[in-house]
């Protein structure tokens, strides 16, 4: 089954958000198999988003994403990759459609409150910097056999 990676950056912590947030991945019907707050530190940071080192936005970004604790994430579906990011809406708060948690609890690109992986390849690389293989659960969700027609 497909895994994506994601983040309550820390605006989207310290504004009260991750319930919300978590709240639209599970009412879709996505799976949370692994959860934790961390506080990662800018080396780590910059891992994560070493493809955008070269960006004029990338000091701040490192600043914004080091400002405190970021929840991060294992959601687990089908097709829960490309579907994580239409959920986010797009990276401009102010170009995300309203339904989307972009589009309704932000404004500013530089605190756009979340991240999601934006590729199956980069989900596996994403969940292996954010997590050990051991913090992830597996279970069976009983709603399965009503979210899926063939599980
Ligand atoms: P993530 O889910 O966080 O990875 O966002 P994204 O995939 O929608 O966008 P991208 O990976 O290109 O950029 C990562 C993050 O950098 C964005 O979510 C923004 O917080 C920030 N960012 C991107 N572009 C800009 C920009 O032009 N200005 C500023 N200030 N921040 C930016
Ligand atoms: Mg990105």
């Amino acid at each position: 089954t497909e895994r994506t990676f994601i983040a309550i950056k820390p605006d989207g912590v310290q504004r009260g958000l991750i319930g919300p947030i978590i709240t639209r991945f599970e009412q879709r019907g996505f799976k949370l198999i692994a959860i934790k707050l961390v506080t990662p530190g800018k080396e780590h940071l910059e891992k994560h988003y070493a493809d955008l080192a070269g960006k004029p936005f990338f000091p701040g970004l490192i600043e914004y994403m080091n400002s405190g604790p970021i929840c991060a994430m294992i959601w687990e579906g089908r097709e829960v990759v490309k579907t994580g990011r239409i959920l986010l809406g797009a990276t401009n708060p102010l170009a995300s459609a309203p339904g989307t948690i972009r589009g309704d609890y932000a404004i500013d690109v530089g605190r756009n409150v979340c991240h999601g992986s934006d590729a199956v390849e980069s989900a596996e690389k994403e969940i292996a910097l954010w997590f050990q293989e051991s913090e992830i659960t597996s279970y069976k969700a009983s709603q399965f056999d009503w979210v899926y027609e063939k599980p």
